[in-house]
């Protein structure tokens, strides 16, 4: 009967969408403690105070963003004054496209107007408000992206401050970085940490209990019974142990599972995870080239292709190969600098004669990188 049904649906998941990155589990274990601190930040806001303001800190895939989710969505069902705002850094990640993205949500309006100027865009904003007598909370997810671009403390400072010009504007802000490379207060300007003194959660990785509780659970949500072996699960779990990121982990199963659909089997093989294993380490270079614009991605192809060849490879040499996909040299610094935070690239200096001459070299395979050139085509 199972067999049949299986035949006719011809697929193994039960309900493919849950392997999904952005999927927010009805069970939601182990992150009582933070949702509880996020909980105690906001709740001011309820009385008419103000909320604590937040950092969540935590590498990707420790439930940050599932988190803030789980929490905004229960604040949406019990008050209207409270407006909770959920922006995606790596998607907005200019102090326009921010607000703009506030704007749209709070009104439920389409995009302001073109040519809106970021004053009148504000205006907006605060005039609404004003008018609707609420208070939003926003939370920049991934804002790392944000200090990377220079663009966090205007940001920042703008939510922040803005009661100083608009009398009734209160804006309540939590702030999630994933990279743990950043020193926040030294990110900071001292104008934005004068007003900005946040508290700060924190979100350990998962211990290999916690990550088998929850992939285990999700397969039993996904997968129809018996598609995937309690051993080949646990090479999965063993995996996903090592780099701490639970998307890493969903994303095997998904692969291994359609490995097995590929050629119409009933169950997931040995073989079928070897082969996703051997292509997830991709996943986070794939996903960081997708958000690189087309100088940034001009600079790393040419550093790949230059990397094929040369041993030691110069920051000038990048440059001057750019030919005449060339930018200027100041932004070209910035890019290199970008790309080191990404940590697609590592910068050291090396003495030549009397001078310094800074060395670039990837992290990455360059024929890895390469396969990327055509980003669109990489994308499922
Ligand atoms: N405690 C948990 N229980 C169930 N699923 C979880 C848990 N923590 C994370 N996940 C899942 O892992 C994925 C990544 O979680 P996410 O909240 O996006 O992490 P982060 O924002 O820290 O990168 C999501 O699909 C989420 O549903
Ligand atoms: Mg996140």
């Amino acid at each position: 009967m199972k067999k049949n049904l299986l035949m006719w649906d011809q697929t193994l998941f039960k309900e493919i969408q849950v392997f999904d990155i952005d999927y927010i589990p009805e069970q939601f274990e182990y992150r009582d403690e933070q949702i509880q601190e996020l909980a105690y930040a906001i709740r001011p806001a309820l009385a008419g105070g103000h909320i604590f303001n937040t950092v969540c800190r935590g590498i990707p895939g420790t439930g940050k963003t599932t988190s803030v989710k789980k929490l905004f969505g229960e604040v949406i069902e019990i008050t209207k004054k409270i407006v909770p705002i959920h922006i995606n850094c790596q998607i907005d990640s200019s102090k326009y496209a921010i607000f703009s993205r506030i704007y749209t949500q709070l009104t439920k309006n389409s995009q302001p107007p073109t040519g809106t100027s970021f004053k009148m865009l504000f205006d907006m904003i605060a005039k609404y408000i004003k008018n609707e007598e609420i208070t939003p909370i926003i939370c920049l997810d991934d804002a790392n992206y944000l200090v990377y671009e220079k663009e966090l403390n205007k940001i920042l400072y703008t939510l922040l401050r803005s009661h100083e010009t608009y009398k009734h504007v209160r804006i309540g802000v939590i702030v999630i970085i994933s990279d743990p490379d950043i020193d926040l207060e030294l990110s900071l300007d001292a104008r934005v940490a004068s007003v900005f003194r946040p508290q700060t959660i924190h979100f350990a990785p998962y211990t290999a209990q916690e990550i088998s509780g929850i992939l285990s659970q999700r397969v039993m949500q996904g997968l129809y019974p018996n598609v995937l072996a309690a051993d080949l699960l646990d090479r999965i779990i063993d995996r996903t142990m090592k780099c701490g990121d639970i998307r890493i982990g969903l994303n095997l199963i998904k692969r291994s599972v359609m490995n097995a659909e590929k050629t119409a089997r009933m169950n997931v093989t040995n073989d079928d995870v070897t082969q996703a294993l051997s292509i997830s380490h991709d996943l986070r270079l794939t996903e960081l080239v997708n958000i690189l614009s087309t100088d940034e991605t001009n600079v790393l192809f040419q550093l790949a292709a230059m990397t094929t060849n040369v041993d030691v490879i110069t920051t000038k040499s990048v440059h001057t190969a750019l030919g005449e996909k060339a930018i200027g040299y100041t932004r070209y610094v910035q890019i290199i600098e970008k790309l080191d935070h990404l940590r697609l690239v590592t910068l050291t200096y090396q003495n030549v004669g009397l001078g310094r001459t800074r060395i670039i070299s990837l992290r990455y395979d360059p024929k890895q990188i390469l396969s990327l050139q055509k980003p669109k085509a990489t994308k499922k």
